[in-house]
Formats: C-alpha cells, structure tokens, sequence
C-alpha cells in the first residue's frame, strides 16, 4: 500500500488494522498522510507493537494529527496532555460516549495506547455513527436533522457506580465534574472533513433541546439504539502496546468492564477539534 503500510478492514462497518508503521513523533509525512486517510475511511484504526512509545513520543505523533488537548478537568498523567485510563484509579468508561462532547470544539482525534492488559476482557467497542445515521428511516432522519441535544459533564456518579463508597464518589464528582460544563450540539453533525452525516450523541447528552424528560429519553434511546446495534461496532481486544486511533466525530466508544479486579492501564491523548455544524450550516 502507500507508505509501505498495510489496511486490513477488522469491522464490516468500521475498523481496520494497520501494519508496518512504527508509530512516533518522526513519521514522513506520506505515512501520515496515509494513516490519517485510513482513520477518516475507517473511523478507528489499531496498531501493535507499539511498545516504543512513552508519554512523550505518544504526544509526539499526535502532533501530527493536530494540536493536543489537555481534558478539561480530569488531572493528566504526564502533567501534559495523556490522560491516565487505570482501573486501579477507578478509571472506567462503561458507558457509550464520544469524548468530551460537553464542550463547544470537543476533540478530533483520540490515541489510546495500552500498557498494562488485564488477562480477561476489558476489550473497548466503537460504533460508527455515519452508518448509524444513514440506517435510520428516512423520517426518523429528518427528525434528528431538526433537534439539538445538551450536552454536559453533570451526570450522576451514584446512579453510574451504585457499588461505590461515599469517598469514591466524592472522588468522582471532584475529578470528572469540578467545573461544570454545558454545550448544544445538532444531532446530526456534517463531518467537517468527509461531509458525511453523524449521529452527535453519547453519554454527556442530558436531554433533547425542547422536549420533556421523557419524550427525550424516549427519543435519545431510538437514535442510540441505531449507534450501538451489533452490527455497526467493532470489538477490540488488548495486547500491551497496541494503539488505537478513532475519529471522535463519527465514532462511539464503550470500555467493558468485565476484568474483575485486574490492572488495566491505557494512556490517551486527544487532539483538537472544531465546533460542529448541522446539516442546515
Ligand atoms: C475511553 O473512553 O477513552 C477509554 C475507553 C476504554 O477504557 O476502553
């Protein structure tokens, strides 16, 4: 293939392994080229043997993506911009999402990189919400075309982690929720780069903009059941020093959490985005 690498599709709707590319701050820009091309076509793609890479040369390599973010209140890992995903840290994201929406320009690109695995499950799900949008019947379309949701990082620790003690919840509320943020986003977002239309919606929407409680959660389900249904997710599975890359505005993700007890460490940098436009500009 160019650059010399490898696209192997792992996903019917979303998904594809690349080889032969040593991931890291130093790539020539027809690698980087070709890796971004596979990610827009592919919406996530995974890399092994990366185990090379540190805090730094992780950060290096997202440069060329675009510039990356420091997540807006959960504290870094490097004191940069990797955010720490450790299950010992009580990090868990079992919740469908697209990352950090609570915010107007929320990110482009995410680099997750695995360095600790647990020995069972703790695999991570993405959903493409292009294909999720263009499955919905045409009248359900235009529905999602008029609405906007809100979005914001306020939601309910208790109801998540029923399990947890008072402390830890106090812990979640301090890390994830310090500084409350609130955006309206379209539900259906155009890509700004592929012009394909996305279904914008995830864990941090609160409700539909106009509807009742329930009407809203009503219809927030019927969208989201389009977004998660088997057959429009890929399912990976961690080796150590596998990376992967997902664009952000047009993907869901879902971390499982079904590893009992053992360590799982993942590393995650972010990069920039712009503010979404709905189908109307
Ligand atoms: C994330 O939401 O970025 C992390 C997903 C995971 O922990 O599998």
């Amino acid at each position: 293939g160019p650059a010399g690498l490898t696209v192997q599709k792992v996903g019917g709707r979303l998904g594809a392994v690349i080889s032969g590319v040593r991931l890291g701050g130093d790539l020539a820009p027809e690698t980087v080229a070709a890796v971004r091309a596979a990610l827009l076509t592919h919406k996530v793609v995974f890399f092994h043997g990366q185990q090379h890479l540190d805090e730094e040369s992780h950060e290096a390599f997202g440069r060329l993506l675009g510039s990356p973010v420091a997540h807006p209140t959960v504290p870094s890992g490097d004191g940069r911009y990797a955010l720490r995903i450790d299950s010992d840290y009580g990090g868990r994201a079992n919740q469908w999402h697209t990352d950090v929406t609570f915010v107007p320009a929320y990110p482009a690109f995410s680099i997750l990189r695995a360095l600790v695995v647990p020995p069972y499950g703790g695999n991570t799900i993405w959903a493409n919400t292009a294909t999720a949008y263009s499955a919905l019947p045409a009248p359900l379309r235009t529905l999602a075309e008029s609405l906007r949701a809100e979005h914001s990082n306020d939601y309910d620790y208790a109801a998540l982690r029923p399990d947890a003690l008072p402390e830890q919840l106090e812990h979640y509320r301090e890390v994830f929720t310090s500084t409350k943020f609130r955006t309206e986003h379209p539900v259906v977002r155009v890509h700004p780069e592929t012009g394909e239309r996305v279904l914008l919606l995830g864990n941090f929407v609160q409700r539909i903009v106009g509807l009742t409680g329930r009407d809203s959660r009503a219809l927030l389900e019927l969208f989201q059941r389009y977004v998660e249904s088997p057959e429009n997710t890929v399912r990976w599975q961690w080796q150590v020093g596998d990376v992967a890359i997902w664009d952000n505005r047009a993907t869901q993700h879902y971390g499982v959490d079904d590893s009992d007890d053992h360590a799982r460490r993942l590393r995650r940098v972010t990069v920039d985005g712009d503010v979404p436009v709905g189908v109307d500009g």
